[in-house]
């Protein structure tokens, strides 16, 4: 069975919540595919309207983070019961944005994803490398091992739904697109590291996606490589370039 590709947005910190209502007025007529899974990943606050604007279209709404406990004296978190019940089906989690600025570890991206599962929600979960990393050729040690402790104690069944993407920090944000031979090689080495870990089924069935600086130009030869999912993008998504890439072919 093929893989069905996925391809989301992450707004990151940008968009008031009318900007957003108005982002996807915009951008609902340019993302219609029903060949590839669309998944807007926004702020928090925008969440509610965004899945009210997006509703009876492909568009699906996903968060940008959440924590990993039920509930309680936790200030300023989102939990996961709380985007289960307004509709989120996808969170991404472990973005190297949280990793760099908010003390995000492999460690708490795993209890994050254990309770995304639990909630019924899909876990996009980042990983890749530095820029010095790749200089010391350590590049696949480094997300094997992000991918190992992100993974732990997440059966197999859970593993074949969820979502990795592999964004580079060297690429992202910075214009410079990984060519697609790094980007296959880093996303084919993922998929061995999940079929090490659980089995060739489970390798088959989860979805690996790219992202740094993807954009209408470079998104379909990254898409139509052999273990290239779909994307993970950033700035792009929140252009009208976004239906470009969404119906790269
Ligand atoms: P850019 O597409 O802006 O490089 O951002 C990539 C990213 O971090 C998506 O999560």
């Amino acid at each position: 069975m093929a893989r069905k590709k996925i391809i989301a947005g992450n707004w990151k910190m940008n968009m008031t919540p009318s900007q957003a209502v108005k982002l996807v007025e915009t951008l609902k007529p340019l993302v219609v595919n029903d060949e590839v899974d669309v998944v807007f990943c926004v702020p928090a606050i925008d969440i509610i309207p965004v899945l009210e604007a997006a509703k009876g279209t492909n568009i699906q709404v996903g968060a940008e983070n959440m924590y990993f406990e039920e509930k309680g004296a936790f200030t300023g978190e989102i939990a996961p019961a709380m985007l289960e019940e307004v509709g989120v089906k996808y969170v991404v989690l472990g973005h190297s944005e949280r990793r760099q600025y908010f003390a995000e570890t492999s460690e708490t991206v795993n209890k994050k994803m254990l309770k995304a599962f639990e909630h019924g929600i899909t876990p996009i979960m980042c990983c890749g490398e530095s820029l010095e990393q790749r200089e010391q050729g350590i590049t696949m040690d480094w997300i094997r091992q992000q991918v190992k402790v992100g993974f732990q104690n997440v059966t197999a069944d859970q593993a074949k739904t969820a979502v990795i993407a592999y964004e580079p920090i060297w690429a992202i944000g910075t214009g410079k697109t990984a060519t697609t031979e790094q980007a296959q090689e880093v996303c084919a080495g993922i998929r061995q590291c999940i079929a090490e870990i659980y089995d060739e089924a489970t390798a088959a069935e989860i979805r690996i996606q790219y992202g740094g600086s993807v954009n209408a130009k470079t998104a379909p030869d990254l898409f139509a490589q052999a273990d290239i999912d779909g994307g993970l993008v950033g700035g792009a998504s929140l252009k009208e370039e976004f239906g470009q890439i969404v119906n790269y072919k």
